[in-house]
């Protein structure tokens, strides 16, 4: 008796060639994980200087996964090397997407943004090509009215960062076919990933709760009633998580958190956990963006 081990490369994954279009900090995670199982990827974002920073994000990030993966030095600087010569970048999504089986879209948080890239790739993609988004906020239904193939659209929502969070929501709209989905579920487990269903509905499971706590946090440093820190601080020591909300704001940019919620205080006046907050509106305006920009609530240079 002779037990195989297939490793991710070798097994056959649901989808061979995938495009990511958006090379932030979403994009290039997921192109990472992508090529690291074995599919070959290309990175669409929209001018090289971008293209060249996540290519560089995402060599750092694979040697970190290589020095915890494999003991043996040459073994971890091969499936560097590997995984990257897996990913080819591009400034327009059409040529690669006219031979592509799967679309993950991770550009910016604007629906309508995301409707004319989609709109544009129905114009080029192949019949049998499934589309996806990996909007934090925006209902996949009102994307997908882009696109004519809505049997083939679904959500594929990663977190950040991709490389080490182990969770994809996977998502339907009616529309979404049964084949459809069960492809999306499929990759999710040759993404190494595990997987969580729920209907199209704002924030899906994770942000519908993650977001508005993280708002609160805000509103209660707004109200004076604790300093970033000490919120940061109880909420690690106290409830077990790895950030603090401030820290975690940072970490997921604060942009996209005022895009999140600029649209669901839009969509959803009544709602008051999804209030806008003049602290973020004010941070963002100074390009106090979080990480990215080198300072959010705290200073990263
Ligand atoms: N790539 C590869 N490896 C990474 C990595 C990355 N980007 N970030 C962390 N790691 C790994 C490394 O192995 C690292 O060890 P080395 O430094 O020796 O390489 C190890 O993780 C530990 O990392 P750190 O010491 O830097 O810090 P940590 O122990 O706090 O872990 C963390 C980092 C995994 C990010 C952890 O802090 C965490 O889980 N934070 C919460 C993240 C979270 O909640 N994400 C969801 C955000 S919401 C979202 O994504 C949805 C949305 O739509 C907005
Ligand atoms: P980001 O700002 O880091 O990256 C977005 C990238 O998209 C930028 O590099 C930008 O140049 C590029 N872009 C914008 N318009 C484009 C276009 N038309 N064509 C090609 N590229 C374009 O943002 P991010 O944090 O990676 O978020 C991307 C998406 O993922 C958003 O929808 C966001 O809501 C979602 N998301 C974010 C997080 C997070 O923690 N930041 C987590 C899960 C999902």
């Amino acid at each position: 008796f002779v037990r195989s081990f297939a490793t991710s490369a070798q097994r056959a994954n649901a989808f061979n060639h995938v495009t990511v279009i958006g090379g932030g900090l979403m994009g290039s995670g997921i192109a990472q994980v992508a090529a690291s199982t074995g599919h070959t990827v290309s990175l669409v974002d929209q001018d090289n200087t971008i293209l060249g920073k996540s290519m560089n994000g995402i060599h750092k990030s694979l040697e970190r996964v290589a020095k915890k993966k494999f003991e043996n030095p040459a073994a971890g600087e091969a499936f560097v090397k590997d995984t990257m010569g897996r990913i080819s970048t591009a400034t327009s999504p059409i040529t690669c997407v006219s031979h592509t089986d799967l679309v993950i879209e991770a550009i910016v948080e604007n629906l309508e943004t995301k409707k004319k890239l989609f709109r544009e790739l129905e114009a080029v993609a192949p019949e049998h090509t499934i589309f996806t988004s990996n909007t934090s906020s925006i209902p996949i239904t009102d994307i997908a009215v882009a696109a004519k193939r809505k049997d083939r659209f679904g959500g594929l929502h990663f977190f950040n960062p991709v490389p080490m969070m182990k969770l994809l929501e996977v998502i339907r709209i009616p529309a979404t076919s049964d084949a459809t989905f069960d492809k999306l579920l499929a990759f999710g487990k040759d993404m190494e990933k595990v997987t969580v269903s729920c209907k199209d509905t704002p924030g899906f499971i994770v942000n519908r709760l993650l977001v508005p706590y993280m708002l609160e946090a805000v509103r209660m440093v707004e109200r004076g009633d604790a300093s970033i820190q000490d919120v940061d601080t109880a909420m690690k020591l106290g409830a077990g998580y790895p950030m603090g909300p401030f820290e975690l704001s940072d970490y997921v940019g604060l942009d996209t958190m005022k895009f999140i919620l600029d649209g669901w205080s839009k969509n959803y006046p009544d709602n008051p956990l999804f209030k806008p907050s003049s602290l973020l509106d004010k941070m963002v305006a100074q390009g106090k963006l979080g990480r990215k920009s080198g300072e959010g609530f705290y200073p990263y240079k």
